[in-house]
């Protein structure tokens, strides 16, 4: 709905169900003087001015758990894509240059053996972690601590955790023996992925100090939010050769997408499509309604932000 239409039709509504391109801020509030529930379809929320809000007694809510299978897939979909020249590939033979089959033709990346660092320690972090020793990769988590030494403003990234009953916020994980710095895990990981919410704390976590730190054969892998990783850094860091490839599912300033990054043929582009199943969504659509009748009805929401 273009945003002109979204102002002038909330006027009169109790609910908002948007998705996570429209931005709902003070001008929408302001607009919309009934509003009881903004029920964002979406477990990022960083499009939803969450502290304006909540001044004005507006609950939000969002879709976590029903999507965290559908990130996690795509991810490892990511992970073999780039490390295994999947999309290259396909180019490759689309563009009539496969000749012939040769001993050292189109040499990817093996995934066993390997460590793979996950930023993040929510719900998709650990779907993604519990998929990795079926492809033989261990993997460590980025500890959260509010002085990392790949710099930026480390505190609380880390996707928050809901209680049993799924309406109550709590404190993330607590730190298990996987666990270690950002910069340790920068400097020792083979694959990085980044789980971890957008929004001010975050925004350009993955900076050129931090793509500096990694191994040269390494991959950085996001289907978190564009924000976290500087673009302008990124390409940098490739032209330099300093990373190994990068596989993006989200972008700084979607749907744009730098024609430097489509110019690597080591960089796997998608969409956006992290939670993009047919399952996945239905069950996204269906939870956001469900939380505008339970506020609507006077009880309490069922998945509401922190
Ligand atoms: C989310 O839910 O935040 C996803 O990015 C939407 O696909």
């Amino acid at each position: 709905m273009p945003r002109a239409e979204m102002l002038s039709r909330v006027a009169d509504k109790d609910a908002l169900i948007p998705v996570i391109t429209d931005r709902v801020d003070d001008e929408v509030l302001d607009a919309a003087p009934n509003l009881k529930i903004i029920a964002n379809i979406g477990v990022g929320y960083d499009n939803i001015d969450a502290a304006a809000a909540r001044r004005r007694g507006v609950i939000v809510t969002n879709t976590p758990d029903v999507l965290t299978d559908a990130v996690a897939e795509l991810t490892w979909g990511l992970i073999l894509g780039v490390m295994r020249r999947l999309t290259e590939g396909d180019r490759v033979i689309r563009a009539g240059k496969w000749n012939r089959w040769s001993f050292e033709f189109m040499l990817g990346a093996g995934l066993s053996g390997k460590q793979l660092g996950i930023i993040g320690r929510g719900r998709i972090g650990r779907a993604v972690a519990e998929k990795a020793p079926a492809f033989g990769m261990t993997t460590v988590f980025a500890r959260r601590e509010r002085n990392g030494a790949a710099g930026g403003p480390l505190a609380q990234w880390n996707e928050p955790e809901r209680g049993a009953g799924g309406n109550r916020a709590e404190a993330a994980a607590p730190s298990a023996e996987n666990d270690m710095s950002l910069d340790q895990l920068l400097v020792t990981s083979d694959v990085i992925s980044i789980h971890a919410p957008g929004g001010p704390d975050t925004r350009h976590l993955i900076n050129r100090k931090a793509l500096a730190r990694m191994k040269r054969s390494a991959f950085l892998v996001n289907t978190a939010r564009g924000s976290v990783i500087d673009e302008e850094a990124l390409i940098w860091a490739l032209n330099e050769r300093l990373i190994a490839g990068a596989a993006l599912d989200v972008f700084e300033r979607e749907p744009d997408v730098p024609a430097a990054l489509k110019a690597f043929d080591n960089v796997l582009l998608v969409p956006h499509l992290g939670s993009a199943t047919r399952e996945t969504r239905t069950a996204m659509a269906d939870l956001a309604a469900r939380n505008v009748i339970a506020v609507l009805s006077g009880n309490p929401p069922l998945t509401p932000v922190p």
